[in-house]
């Protein structure tokens, strides 16, 4: 949650500058969600070591990454999630790419977790925020 701080102090004080459009449209609004190969920098956007990229504003059924076409699984490293605030998601992670509840391996409650271990999950959610992961 630290490493959120920085950047909610950097868009309050873009805001103070600006108006209410450049603060809403510096806001997210999006959970974003990306699978990254070794080198993952905290504080970075990570773009050129993504290999899957996913984003929405709302909740998302079961993903089947065994189904998504050119992704190497074996090529991934760690993990970065971030959310919204307001409304705030929580990823849910699955060993198998049917998302069952009893192959849950991970969940990421706190609406920002940036070069996470990838643990070999095949499925994910994203969940509205407290809403369980089975
Ligand atoms: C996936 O990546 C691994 C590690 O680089 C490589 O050995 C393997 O051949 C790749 N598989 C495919 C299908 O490209």
């Amino acid at each position: 949650m630290h490493l959120l701080l920085p950047t909610l102090t950097l868009l309050a004080t873009l805001g103070t500058l600006g108006t209410a459009t450049t603060a809403d449209t510096l806001r997210p609004k999006n959970w974003d969600l990306r699978l990254l190969k070794p080198g993952c920098q905290p504080s970075g956007s990570n773009f050129d070591i993504s290999v899957y990229h996913a984003q929405g504003v709302s909740d998302r059924p079961c993903m089947d990454l065994t189904t998504v076409r050119g992704l190497n699984l074996s090529l991934v490293d760690t993990v970065s999630w971030k959310s919204p605030s307001d409304p705030q998601f929580d990823l849910c992670m699955y060993a198998r790419g049917d998302c069952a509840a009893d192959g849950l391996v991970g969940e990421i409650r706190d609406g920002w977790g940036v070069c996470v271990g990838y643990a070999k999950w095949k499925g994910w959610k994203a969940v509205e925020k407290g809403a369980e992961c089975d």
